[in-house]
């Protein structure tokens, strides 16, 4: 069954409303989507794995739990790196693995142009983090990778999403968890005339998230 999370919770909501606004700057943008990373990587591993550790404290011993459980972080090159420093701040063992795909701007297919994963899988939980889940492509073809590797346990840590989007990951891949702040209303269709925006941007959305973070827009 896929599981969609959608936050409820009120610091994701004013955050999101201040990255979404247009005239959001660049260094404001990046501390938003850091921000946000760090509060959905909180209910993204909820669930994580625990083990019993005791623990020597200046009185005495403390029966503690601590992770079982490696973490690998995923990010989807280029958006998906203002994601990171956040979610390692909470996680600072988990091992990054960045991957490079991009889409096509005619078919909207992802290609992938980079991987530095190794032979064999060296985490137990990968998340994969891209901030915009459009058409879900970019998503699935990350999935596709990460299971080809040998990673069994993934979940797609998000900020906006076309409901598209939840549609073909969960589709593709229903034992994928998707964590996200929002999903909004539609995808940009096919441009008719002049000054349209390009086809698939999510409506309302941001924008383009890779432009926003880095200037480049
Ligand atoms: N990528 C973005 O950066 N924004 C969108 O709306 C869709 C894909």
């Amino acid at each position: 069954m896929p599981r969609v999370f959608e936050s409820q919770h009120p610091l994701v909501k004013h955050k999101l409303s201040l990255l979404r606004r247009t005239g959001t700057e660049p260094k404001k943008f990046r501390e938003l989507i850091r921000e946000l990373a760090m509060l959905l990587a909180y209910e993204a591993t909820a669930d994580l794995a625990l083990e019993p550790v005791q623990v020597a404290t200046p009185l005495g011993v403390a029966d503690c739990r601590a992770l079982q459980e490696k973490i690998g972080l995923v990010p989807i090159l280029r958006s998906g790196l203002g994601m990171v420093e956040g979610i390692w701040e909470l996680l600072p063992s988990a091992e990054v693995w960045h991957l490079g795909l991009y889409r096509d701007h005619k078919t909207l297919e992802p290609v992938a142009y980079y991987n530095n994963l190794p032979v064999h899988p060296t985490v137990q939980v990968c998340l994969i983090l891209d901030p915009m889940l459009a058409t879900g492509g970019s998503a699935v073809a990350a999935v596709d990778v990460l299971k080809g590797w040998g990673a069994h346990r993934i979940k797609f840590v998000g900020i906006i999403a076309a409901p598209e989007g939840v549609k073909r990951l969960s589709q593709a891949h229903p034992d994928v968890d998707i964590h996200i702040a929002a999903i909004d209303s539609h995808l940009t269709p096919e441009p008719v005339q002049p000054g349209d925006p390009p086809p698939g941007y999510i409506v309302p959305g941001l924008g383009d998230a890779g432009d926003r973070q880095f200037g480049t827009g």
